[in-house]
């Protein structure tokens, strides 16, 4: 895996975009800035980062192998990979469906998962991930954010934070060239077993205004089903409800 360690640049996404476009690039190579000035968010968001405090890095692959129609599953391997090495860490962290990580009611990491289709697979993904690490105040308005060193209470290290997420992705994504089908249902079980507010009955907000419901399932296809306090079976793709935390 090469690593391109880079002081500042707009995104890391479009970095790495930008040099694909340009010339031949392997596989999980990453990049890593220490600064964002034009950081992205989902939702035509910024992604706003103190100066070498935290993780700002974005990797490539070629998943050509994931139908475009499960692309999904590549958003389940990199939350849970980022999930599970900051369970190394810290207890109580979850995946916020579909692709943030939060640390009980906070979120420490989101990511932007930026997907180029061709001849029915993803021909590549470009994933970008944002993960709070040593900052200790956060000034924008971004809700609810923490850091992992709010949690612990140290300073932690970087570098060694991002070779543990990388040795779960590839891991997972290893595998799931390998056996695709049965990996795919394994990681959607697995993700499922991870979601945040999991278990219990919580405010959501929808089109038609907020409700109560608890969380029945994720799909494969990334579709959430909630049940609603009316006994109702409602299903939604992103962006069509939100958590109310
Ligand atoms: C979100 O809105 O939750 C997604 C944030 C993703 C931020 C990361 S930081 C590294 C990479 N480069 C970007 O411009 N965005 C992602």
């Amino acid at each position: 895996m090469e690593l391109i360690c880079i002081e500042k640049t707009d995104s890391t996404n479009n970095y790495l975009a930008d040099l694909c476009d340009k010339e031949v690039v392997q596989e999980f190579t990453t990049v890593c800035a220490n600064f964002q000035t034009a950081g992205k968010g989902q939702r035509g968001n910024s992604w706003e980062s103190e100066a070498g405090k935290n993780l700002l890095f974005s990797f490539v692959t070629y998943p050509a192998f994931v139908k475009a129609r499960d692309q999904f599953v590549l958003s389940e391997i990199i939350a849970l990979s980022v999930k599970e090495a900051l369970d190394c860490h810290i207890s109580d962290v979850s995946v916020k469906w579909p692709n943030d990580i939060y640390w009980k009611d906070k979120k420490i990491c989101g990511m932007l998962i930026e997907n180029v289709l061709g001849d029915g697979g993803v021909a590549r993904c470009i994933a970008g991930i944002g993960l709070n690490i040593n900052q200790r105040a956060f000034l924008s308005d971004a809700p609810n954010p923490v850091s992992l060193a709010q949690i612990t209470g140290k300073e932690e290290d970087l570098q060694a934070v991002l070779k543990d997420i990388m040795l779960f992705v590839a891991q997972y994504y290893e595998g799931l060239k390998l056996h695709t089908e049965v990996m795919t249902n394994y990681l959607t079980e697995r993700y499922n077993q991870s979601l945040y507010r999991r278990e219990g009955i919580y405010p959501f907000r929808d089109a038609q205004g907020a409700f109560e419901a608890s969380i029945l399932r994720v799909d494969p296809d990334g579709r959430l089903f909630l049940l609603d306090t009316e006994g109702k079976e409602r299903s939604y793709l992103f962006k069509e409800v939100q958590f109310i935390i």
